[in-house]
């Protein structure tokens, strides 16, 4: 499947911290105690607005996801950090990550309507199911749901999270002073939802949102990942080392989405790609060399053991990684970042030293170290050839990665055609040439779709 030749680029400013690299809070330039500061989230906003980016996001996790030995952790829930945001932005559109696994339906789909008035259609939702048992144990759970599980459960809580959204029609609120009628009973419905892992009556108690409800994103890449994101996703975020991958993924996903009746158009794919730049190509490859030197082995070992479900002890720096793993299908976790992460140090023979190195930018993601010219010739391949419909980008460094990005590569960009030179949209939804969703009945909105997320995983794509 090949882009629309008028598509145009789309950037997605994800944003973390003080950047995505691992070591980046010990640069002399990185600010510190920044992470629970809201101004400096702000100000990223707002440098990505003025280079014109379609959106910003943050990822989330309900547990104490990294060590805090070894980088910034401890920062600002997303959904709070967005209405702050939101205020002291225009036309930037907000996308913030929130569990299925560990939320309820109708809080959620309320925080989101919410987020998507204070924002005037500007909301956007990274579903993710999240790995690992310790978010798990903060729920009264003792272990986590399995993979399968978690995906069923997504399914059913975007069923639910619809039927709210759409419960208000268009015309439920006439503020009508004259007849003292403010709005009609009978343009308001439930959810009137039971299913296998939710019961929800509804009406929501937010009222129809400019957007109707938030752009949907999806960043699981599994078999059960990709599906979910095929009946439901507008944009996809993920991750790749390679653009023959890319290629894969987005050929896979597309087809997977016309499937399901939907127009292949509809649904973005953006990977992920931390762009390390440099007035010259050898600025660039020494600013890399300095952000791995900085970063403290140990850690990283400790981090990529537990990645690989391994004991401590299995994993020796200067060797390449043992013979024997567990297949994906044996991973309870995030079962396509741990295939990506084998399969780059299997086929580059690196050693567990140079893995780490490889992972410490973006954790999986592409990294690339170059020009300004040089990041936009590959922004540009990746786009031209059917391998994204725009990117992640995912800065090293903030606030300076993000900075260079907007002053030296979006100008490459917008000179070349690829990308706007100013918003011509007021939502998000706009900004990703997407529509706003038609009005539906919640009844028809609230089947259960989880045994059809089982049905086409067999499938076997
Ligand atoms: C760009 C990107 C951002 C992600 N952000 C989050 C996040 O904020 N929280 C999370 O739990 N998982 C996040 N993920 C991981 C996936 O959503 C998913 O949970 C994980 O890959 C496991 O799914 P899988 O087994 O289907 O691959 C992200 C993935 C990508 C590619």
């Amino acid at each position: 499947m090949t882009r629309r030749d008028d598509a145009p680029l789309h950037l997605n400013a994800f944003l973390m911290s003080v950047g995505h690299h691992e070591a980046a809070w010990r640069l002399p330039e990185s600010p510190l105690h920044r992470e629970t500061q809201v101004d400096h989230y702000i100000s990223l906003a707002q440098t990505a607005e003025r280079g014109k980016f379609d959106s910003i996001f943050f990822a989330d996790s309900p547990q104490l996801y990294t060590d805090i030995g070894r980088r910034p952790a401890g920062g600002l829930e997303p959904l709070t950090l967005l209405s702050a945001i939101a205020v002291h932005t225009e036309r930037i559109g907000l996308i913030a990550t929130a569990s299925t696994s560990y939320n309820s339906p109708y809080n959620l789909a309320r925080r989101f309507a919410s987020i998507d008035h204070i924002s005037r259609g500007r909301a956007g939702w990274n579903i993710v199911t999240t790995a690992g048992p310790n978010a798990a144990r903060n729920f009264g759970l003792e272990d986590q749901p399995s993979h399968r599980e978690r995906y069923e459960r997504a399914a059913e809580f975007l069923q639910v999270a619809q039927a709210l959204w759409q419960g208000w029609e268009p015309e439920a609120v006439l503020a009508d002073k004259a007849t003292g009628i403010w709005g009609d009973n009978s343009k308001v419905h439930p959810a009137d939802h039971h299913g296998r892992f939710y019961s929800v009556a509804g009406p929501l108690n937010v009222q129809r949102t400019p957007q109707v409800y938030p752009l949907l994103v999806q960043a699981g890449s599994s078999e059960d990942g990709k599906n979910l994101a095929a009946q439901y996703a507008e944009a996809i975020f993920t991750a790749h080392q390679r653009i023959e991958d890319a290629v894969a993924f987005y050929d896979d996903v597309k087809a997977r989405a016309a499937r399901h009746g939907r127009d292949p158009h509809q649904v973005k794919v953006l990977p992920g790609i931390v762009p390390i730049i440099g007035a010259t190509e050898s600025e660039a490859r020494s600013k890399e060399v300095q952000l791995n030197r900085l970063i403290r082995p140990e850690y990283a070992l400790q981090q990529l053991t537990q990645t690989l479900r391994l004991e401590p002890g299995e994993l020796s720096l200067d060797q390449p990684l043992p013979e024997y793993l567990p297949d994906e299908d044996e991973i309870e976790g995030s079962k396509s970042r741990y295939s990506l992460i084998v399969s780059l140090a299997r086929r580059e023979n690196l050693t567990v030293r140079e893995l780490i190195g490889r992972l410490g930018g973006g954790r999986g993601h592409f990294t690339f170290a170059g020009t300004p010219e040089q990041v936009a010739d590959v922004i540009e391949q990746w786009f031209t050839h059917g391998a994204a419909d725009g990117f992640n980008i995912m800065p090293p460094a903030l606030p300076s990665g993000l900075e260079e990005f907007v002053d030296t590569v979006v100008p490459i960009l917008q000179e070349r055609g690829l990308f706007r030179s100013d918003y011509t949209a007021t939502t998000l939804r706009g900004h990703y040439g997407l529509p706003v969703p038609p009005f539906t009945r919640p009844q028809e909105l609230s089947r259960p779709r989880a045994a059809l997320a089982i049905e086409s995983t067999r499938e076997g794509h």
